[in-house]
């Protein structure tokens, strides 16, 4: 049996207050981290009631805006100037305007510019051209057609100098003179 005072025993003690010591602050900084879970779950809730809104706002922005005469469509939006201009003249007022002829890359893409071919009942210009190799249509960046919908028979190159392609109202495609006059759209 130890004595009272018995040094190893007085080191136990100094451990458990040394121990407590931790266990209290330990304590105050778990409370503390609840108190900041609380105030952040808080401000969590109020971004999304903001986004929410936010989102609710913008749908409701884009309904007003693209009607009649704009689609959207994914990520993109088409919309028709309503007039009919040269190749050269729609593609400089789209790049004015902060965007490009449209570039249909998929069905639903092609859907949505065929509604708007559709309601203004003309052919529209679309962004490619095989003006830098004949046969080989490209978007404005270079790139190689990753969709197309031509008409039976097209591209065909008629009269030898078929440069640029139009999109019909029922949504098919032509490779038509860029000097022809169609209707002009942008997409963004
Ligand atoms: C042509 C034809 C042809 C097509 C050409 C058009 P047009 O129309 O529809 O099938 O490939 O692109 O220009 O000039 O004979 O009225
Ligand atoms: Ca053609």
């Amino acid at each position: 049996r130890r004595e009272k005072g018995d040094p190893e025993v007085n080191d136990l003690w100094q451990w458990v207050a040394v121990l407590e010591g931790q266990l209290r602050r330990l304590q105050k900084a778990f409370s503390q981290y609840k108190k900041e879970v609380n105030v952040l779950r808080q401000r969590v809730g109020i971004l999304e009631g903001q986004l929410q809104r936010l989102q609710n706002a913008f749908s409701q922005y884009k309904r007003a805006v693209l009607f009649p005469d704009g689609r959207s469509v994914g990520e993109k939006i088409f919309k028709t100037a309503g007039s009919k201009k040269t190749f050269q003249d729609a593609q400089q007022i789209c790049t004015q305007a902060g965007g490009q002829l449209p570039s249909p890359r998929s069905a639903a893409e092609n859907e949505a510019l065929t509604q708007l071919a559709t309601a203004q009942n003309k052919s529209a210009f679309l962004s490619m051209t095989d003006i830098r190799k004949e046969g080989t249509f490209i978007y404005p960046t270079g790139e190689a057609l990753v969709y197309s919908n031509w008409a039976p028979q097209e591209p065909n190159n008629d009269g030898g100098s078929e440069n640029c392609v139009e999109i019909f109202p029922n949504g098919k495609w032509n490779d038509k003179l860029c000097g022809e006059q169609r209707l002009s759209s942008r997409e963004v």
